[in-house]
């Protein structure tokens, strides 16, 4: 059963949906890190030097010698090296937060006296060698949670920023993590959020050319939906949606979401 809103927007699914896209998720990072060593670390500056200089010399100012990156770089850029956040949290958590992390970045550019990772998939993602998330979880400079961002097992108003990027079309109930990260903020604290939303065309493109793509993502949001989930919550410091050729994935994104929110 989908619940279905404008659109063609898609916010909460059923359990099994939701596994059956964990499964696929599971899968995209098992082979991209079951055979990671230094060599691999090495590969990402060479595929990166070809790629483009900038993004070289990314990784070499941010020290990012660790396996693997998802569009980390790309959300800091697009966020403008997060510069509207101020320079010191301290309780900072990442919702979602994959086996590469977002925190890996922000932690570089703001202090951050505490840091704590929620994801379903943590375990697998401890498992993994050479990855900030789990050399980071080791030194006990990180704290991971396996869990989902609908019940976070925190306490109210715990932390001073929740960031959450590239994580919402990939859970059960999109509303329900947004009200969760709203519970465990602090009033004046930061919600830095990323999302790639979808149109009817996109869902259409999406269901007929790239099936694995559309079962790995069961949440299709539109900005109009995320508008009315934000509203009245949050006093607005970054508001963008990006459009589709500014985009991570034009092929099947109309836009992305850009939100920076101080909780009211
Ligand atoms: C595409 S990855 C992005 C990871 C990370 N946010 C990044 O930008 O590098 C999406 C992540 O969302 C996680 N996820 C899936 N369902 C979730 C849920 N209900 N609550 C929190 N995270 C979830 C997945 O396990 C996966 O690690």
């Amino acid at each position: 059963m989908l619940n279905t809103y404008s659109h063609g927007s898609v916010v909460s699914v059923d359990e099994q949906k939701w596994r059956d896209a964990q499964e696929f998720e599971r899968a995209v990072w098992i082979s991209g890190n079951q055979n990671n060593s230094f060599l691999r670390v090495v590969m990402k500056f060479v595929r990166a030097l070809k790629k483009s200089p900038y993004y070289f010399f990314q990784l070499i100012k941010y020290r990012d010698f660790y396996a693997g990156d998802d569009w980390n770089f790309w959300w800091k850029d697009i966020f403008d090296n997060y510069k509207l956040l101020p320079n010191h949290f301290s309780k900072a958590l990442e919702v979602g937060c994959g086996p590469y992390t977002n925190m890996r970045i922000i932690s570089k550019l703001k202090k951050i006296d505490e840091i704590h990772c929620v994801d379903p998939l943590m375990d697998l993602y401890l498992s993994f060698k050479l990855n900030w998330l789990a050399v980071m979880a080791r030194k006990g400079k990180v704290h991971t949670y396996t869990g989902k961002g609908e019940k976070l097992e925190f306490q109210d108003n715990t932390f001073d920023l929740v960031v959450c990027n590239n994580v919402l079309d990939h859970v059960e109930d999109a509303n329900a993590c947004l009200t969760e990260i709203h519970r465990v903020l602090q009033p004046g604290g930061y919600f830095v959020f990323g999302q790639d939303l979808s149109d009817e065309r996109d869902l259409d493109k999406q269901r007929e050319k790239a099936k694995g793509f559309f079962i790995g993502h069961p949440i299709k949001l539109h900005d109009q939906v995320l508008d009315r989930s934000l509203s009245g919550l949050y006093e607005e410091k970054m508001k963008k949606v990006l459009p589709r050729e500014a985009g991570r994935n034009s092929r099947y994104h109309y836009g992305t979401y850009l939100f920076i929110g101080v909780k009211s």
